[in-house]
């Protein structure tokens, strides 16, 4: 393939990742969206392969790494549930950080490059370091937060005596081994200070991580998403390769902007969450001036009086949260859906932007059940809509509905914007036990005197419900 045939590859390639994240943004056209950007990653991988810069000797190295990491994604791909999809994206990270920093000691080490001027080299230089910085942090961070969501590794933030000064003290560090690095005469004597500056962002990964408690991982994953599309970035700038500066430059952004909307969706301030120390996962202590304790008794319902009241019901609001993924009740959900509106219900379904346990989980489960999506609705476009409502159902879902982050300013998730489902005639919830959810508080909803708790497993109840419906 000619350079200027690569050069246009690329370019097709770059349009169409484009259009594959403005289809992303849509349940609609996500599907469109996904299948655009594989096309723009096949034309891209063939543009580089037959492109001027491989020459035929590497082909077999090349066929042979496709295979093994092909192999690998597709196991990972067939065998990882849908519920361990974020601690999958963490370990995906952790890869793009590691060939950041792989591909910055090749180029280094690589003498066949020459440089017209010094300054020419010394930008190269830069390009190295700074690459190999982002890959470690990126790749070490990434480990710590697949080791946390896997349980691996517990949920409480690590906080250290002076932590903020022990990043100050190994950012500057890292500041005066570039210096070192940049004046080197030959790569041996550059080597050390690259080691020193990769070990200290390596340690820095880790202790950034560490730092943040359980209930903000889901902002973690998504930020280290972002510094592996810089890590991708600056790979793109060593190898001296437009088309994965640009990638990069998108994963990169979006990966922070998807960071804020999060933020945003939990009412946690970004610069908070990455220093550090909220989210231990344990309920707040009942201590004097503390979070208050929800108290007094909860009733239960059955599966068929849920039907009953589903039945004489006009206005239905379903909130799915991370207990419908686990019992993958999306399916029955649907049919009970049907069964309502064909009786004329107007049923709806309220999504929190962090529901579950990724962005757009509950949204990926409802259009696989193909629930249509003008009833899937934002928090915020439904959510005055409850005191109109006469039933919410909560199905495996907790945090999101937690009145206590509006009305406990002690509450570890104080201020986070909830689902009002109390707000409806009556409430339902599903769930399997009094037991907490992600984030470790207690829900003040199960004892409200509208509330009634349907116990038991999300699939088997509602296939409890969809029976009675139909009898
Ligand atoms: P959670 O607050 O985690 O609550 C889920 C509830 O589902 C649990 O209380 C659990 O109660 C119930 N459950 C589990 N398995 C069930 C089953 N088979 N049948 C019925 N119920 C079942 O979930 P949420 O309300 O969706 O909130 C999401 C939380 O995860 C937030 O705190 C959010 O910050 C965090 N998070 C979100 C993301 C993203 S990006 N969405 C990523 C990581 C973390 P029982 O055990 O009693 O059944």
């Amino acid at each position: 393939m000619t350079s200027s045939l690569a050069t246009v590859s690329y370019i097709a390639a770059t349009i169409l990742f484009i259009l594959s994240l403005g289809g992303l943004a849509n349940p609609e056209t996500a599907r469109r969206g996904n299948l655009l950007g594989i096309i723009g990653m096949a034309i891209a991988v063939l543009a580089t392969v037959l492109g001027p810069r491989v020459t035929p000797t590497g082909y077999a190295w090349i066929v042979g790494a496709l295979a093994v990491g092909g192999g690998i994604g597709l196991f990972a791909a067939k065998k990882v549930q849908m519920t361990q999809m974020p601690e999958l994206v963490a370990l995906m990270h952790s890869l793009v950080g590691l060939a950041a920093c792989l591909v910055g000691f090749a180029s280094y080490v690589d003498t066949s490059t020459v440089f017209a001027t010094s300054a020419e080299k010394s930008i190269h230089e830069v390009e190295i370091y700074v690459g190999i910085l982002i890959g470690a942090v990126t790749f070490s961070g990434s480990i710590i937060a697949f080791g946390k969501l896997s349980g691996k590794i517990g949920g409480k933030p690590l906080t250290l005596p002076a932590r903020h000064w022990l990043n100050l003290a190994l950012l500057l560090i890292a500041v005066w081994y570039g210096r070192e690095f940049l004046h080197a005469h030959d790569i041996a004597s550059g080597m050390t200070p690259l080691l020193v500056m990769t070990v200290v962002a390596l340690l820095f990964g880790i202790h950034m991580v560490m730092a943040i408690g359980g209930a903000d991982m889901p902002v973690v994953v998504s930020m280290l998403n972002s510094y592996s599309g810089w890590a991708a970035a600056a790979t793109g700038f060593m190898l001296s390769n437009d088309l994965l500066i640009v990638v990069g430059a998108l994963v990169g952004s979006s990966g922070a902007i998807l960071s804020y909307i999060m933020c945003r969706a939990m009412n946690r301030n970004f610069i908070s969450v990455i220093a550090g120390g909220f989210g231990g996962g344990a309920p707040a202590p009942a201590a004097a001036g503390g979070a208050a304790q929800p108290a007094g008794e909860v009733a239960p319902i059955l599966a068929l009086e849920t039907a009953e009241l589903l039945r004489e019901a006009k206005n239905v609001i379903i909130v799915p949260g991370y207990g419908m993924a686990v019992a993958q009740a999306q399916h029955t959900v649907y049919e009970i859906t049907k069964v309502l509106r064909e009786k004329g219900v107007n049923v709806r379904f309220g999504i929190h932007p962090v529901a579950g346990r990724m962005p757009g989980h509950m949204n990926v489960l409802l259009a696989e059940a193909k629930v249509p999506y003008d009833i899937v609705l934002e928090m915020d476009e439904l959510n005055d809509d409850f005191p109109k409502t006469d039933v919410s159902i909560v199905i495996g879902a907790n945090d999101i509905v937690n009145p206590a982050a509006q009305d406990d300013p002690a509450s570890p998730i104080a201020g986070m914007p909830v689902l009002e489902v109390w707000k409806a005639k009556t409430s339902i919830v599903m769930k399997r036990s009094m037991a907490s959810g992600y984030a470790g508080v207690d829900n003040p909803l199960f004892y409200k005197d509208n509330n009634r708790m349907l116990f038991g497993d999300a699939k088997k109840m509602l296939d409890e419900v969809l029976a009675a419906l139909k009898g």
